[in-house]
Formats: C-alpha cells, sequence, structure tokens
C-alpha cells in the first residue's frame, strides 16, 4: 500500500506534466479547418436566422458531408458587457441567445464558432475580450463554442504573442476543445510565434472580391509555407468563392490555390441561395481532399517560366502530388510542369484532372497543358515506374 501511494505521488508531476503539455485543444485542426463565415458577404448583417438558414443550407448543399464544419459568427454579434462583466448578445438580432444557437448547429452535426478581440473593442467598435479572457472563455465554453476567431483592432500597445497566448490559456482552461483563428493580418510575424498558440493564423490583409486580391494573398501566405503542419496554417482568409466580384474559372482557381496551400477553407458566401456552379466549385471532393491529406504540407510555387504562368506543388501524404497550373495573365497561353520540379522522381507519372475528374493517362518527363486566361488547371500526378529522373 505505502509502495502504491509513494510511486502515485512520484508520478503525480509526470501526469501533471503530460495534463498541461496537452491542453485540450491539442488535437484540433489536424487538417486545415473547413467552415463558413459572416464576414465576407453579409458583414454586420448577422442574426439568428441567418446562422439557422445557414447551417440548414450548409446540410442540404451537401457542404457539410464534403468536409465543411464550422459555422462561424464574425463580428457585430455582441453590443455590451452586463454589470458582471459578461458579454452580452444583441438581442433584437438573436432574440434566443447565443446558446440556443450553438445548440441548434450542434443539432445539423455541425460545429459553431464566435468572433471577439483581443483589444478593448472589436473592429466594429463592439466590446472586446481585453481584460476578459478568462470571462469570456468561460461564457463561450459555456456556449457550446468549438471555434472562436480574435481579431487585432484597437490592441495598440499590445503585445500580440502575449494577449494571443493569454487567450489560449484562458480557452484550454475551460477544459473544451476549441479552435483559435489569430486575426493579425501578419503584421506581428505570427508564422515565428503563433504555432501552439493559434491553430490557424492570417498571414494578410482582408481578401476582396477581386482577382488580384486573391493573388495577392496567395503570394504573401506563401511566403511562410514551411511553418505549416498538423494543428497550425497559415490563414489567406477566407474564401470570396460565390460572391459574385471573379467569374466561375477565377473562382476554381482561387480554390485550387488555398487547397494546395493547406489553407483553411472557410466559406463567405450566402449558401442558402448560391448557384449550382457555386456549389459545385465549393464542394469538388477531388481539391478539397488535396486540402485536407493528413500530411499537412503547404505546397509551393515549383517553377515560373515565363512571367504570371505558374505552377504550384504539394506532396501528399500517399507519395503523390497536387499540381496547380496557374495562368495569372489575361491571355489563354500553354503551362508546362516537369515531372522533376515537381517533385516526382520517375520518368513516367500517371495525370488525373481535379476540375474534370478525368484521368489524362500517363505522360513522359513533363506534362503541357492549355490554361485560359485568370484560371487553373488542378491535377493529381503518380509516378510510375521508369528510372529516378534525378
Ligand atoms: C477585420 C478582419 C475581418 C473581419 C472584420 C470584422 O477586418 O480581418 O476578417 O473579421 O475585421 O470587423
Amino acid at each position: 500500500m505505502r509502495i502504491d501511494s509513494r510511486l502515485s505521488l512520484a508520478l503525480l508531476p509526470l501526469v501533471l506534466a503530460a495534463s498541461i503539455s496537452s491542453p485540450p485543444s491539442s488535437r484540433l485542426a489536424l487538417t486545415p479547418p473547413m467552415g463558413w463565415n459572416s464576414w465576407n458577404h453579409f458583414g454586420c448583417n448577422v442574426s439568428d436566422s441567418l446562422i439557422r438558414g445557414t447551417a440548414d443550407a450548409m446540410v442540404s448543399s451537401g457542404m457539410r458531408d464534403a468536409g465543411y464544419q464550422y459555422v462561424v459568427i464574425d463580428d457585430c454579434w455582441q453590443v455590451s458587457r452586463d454589470a458582471k462583466g459578461t458579454i452580452v448578445a444583441d438581442s433584437s438580432r438573436f432574440p434566443h441567445g447565443i446558446k440556443a444557437l450553438a445548440d441548434y448547429v450542434h443539432g445539423k452535426k455541425l460545429r459553431f464558432g464566435i468572433y471577439t478581440d483581443a483589444g478593448t473593442k472589436t473592429c466594429q467598435g463592439r466590446p472586446g475580450s481585453y481584460g476578459y479572457e478568462d470571462q469570456d472563455a468561460r461564457t463561450y465554453a459555456a456556449w457550446g463554442v468549438d471555434y472562436v476567431k480574435e481579431d487585432w483592432c484597437n490592441a495598440s500597445g499590445l503585445n500580440a504573442r502575449a494577449q494571443y497566448a493569454k487567450f489560449r490559456k484562458a480557452l484550454d482552461k475551460t477544459g473544451r476543445p476549441i479552435v483559435l483563428s489569430l486575426c493579425e493580418w501578419g503584421s506581428n510575424q505570427p508564422w515565428e510565434w503563433a504555432p501552439g498558440i493559434g491553430n490557424l493564423w492570417r498571414t494578410t490583409d482582408d481578401i476582396e472580391d477581386k482577382w488580384v486580391s486573391m493573388l495577392s494573398n496567395l503570394d504573401q501566405s506563401s511566403q511562410h509555407s514551411t511553418v505549416a503542419r498538423p494543428g497550425a496554417w497559415n490563414d489567406p482568409d477566407m474564401l470570396e468563392v460565390g460572391n459574385g466580384g471573379m467569374t466561375d474559372d477565377e473562382y476554381r482557381a482561387h480554390l485550387s490555390l488555398w487547397a494546395i496551400q493547406a489553407a483553411p477553407l472557410i466559406a463567405g458566401n450566402d449558401l442558402r441561395s448560391m448557384s449550382e456552379a457555386t456549389r459545385i466549385i465549393l464542394t469538388n471532393p477531388e481539391v478539397l481532399a488535396v486540402d485536407q491529406d493528413s500530411l499537412g504540407a503547404q505546397g509551393i510555387l515549383v517553377w515560373e517560366p515565363v512571367p504570371e504562368l505558374q505552377v504550384w506543388a504539394k506532396p501528399l501524404r500517399n507519395g503523390t502530388h497536387a499540381v496547380v497550373l496557374l495562368n495569372r495573365s489575361a491571355k489563354a497561353d500553354t503551362i508546362t510542369a516537369y515531372l522533376s520540379r515537381v517533385g516526382i522522381h520517375t520518368d513516367s507519372a500517371s495525370v488525373r484532372d481535379l476540375w474534370s475528374h478525368a484521368e489524362i493517362g500517363k505522360v513522359k518527363g513533363r506534362y503541357s497543358t492549355a490554361v485560359k486566361p485568370h484560371s487553373a488547371v488542378m491535377l493529381r500526378m503518380m509516378g510510375v515506374g521508369g528510372a529516378p529522373s534525378n
């Protein structure tokens, strides 16, 4: 008996250390988070009925079954704090309160997310979490929140790493596994310190529903590719697919590029009224599988033989490679992917087109194809036979 109790006492520090080093969030976001967020399409026009309708549409459109999980309310759901400091939701827009809404979303087998800000106020002037980190984390956990996006407005003079770490700790103390999405726009080099604090961190300013903005966010986020790994992702911002500012070819390129970068896929359109073309883009299983590949590598630009004609590649868990041939220019052109540049070390490869869902067949040394202006071709390549090419 005495030996047993001594043993268990001796083990106590180990048990404590294990529980400290494995917070409830440590098994979250092992692949890039997928979901929907209100901001890109609705701005401050959020409500209980919008979120319920979106959760319904997530299911009926097949998006949930395609892998989209989190339904996230962005800014403007909150109006004040009560006498005890508890954050208060806008009761005219959320008449049933946030807990009932989270229950509804969970009832659809989806997860529920909310927005806050590390500073004194959100970007839209609503109450921020500064000084209320523990209290807000407890409130969110009690409501059943699964994902928190934490913005960086009205935070001047604060240390980003320290503030975000404080919120991570506050969330972990609740015992509920909650994804933390850092949104300081890359202004404090989060790629240097965010892994272990946030599950994803913005690398750029806000995306706009325009080709040039989408490409600019791609280029910036691609600078930090070596940092991305399961549980910790560069975030070039939410998707604009279906919001109307780009063509469907451009939206296919947008999704292809986010997938090859292992970016979080947070849809930002009105799911309740999206076109069939948009639905098909967002739910393409072969493209989503590239994003969600368990190896967790962020694909990179491997070749740009001519300005604006690019080859991007990403190694996948099963030894195959995803490839995007990107034509950034306004005229059609031919783009060639050399197998060796993609990372395939055999003479030949079998090639599949992930948008037409067609086998292209076996190619030797390289694959060339015409790519329309402002579009992308997305492929999966598998090295076959032959001697290594380098
Ligand atoms: C910032 C963020 C956006 C959005 C708005 C809300 O601009 O970067 O994604 O959350 O605030 O006010």
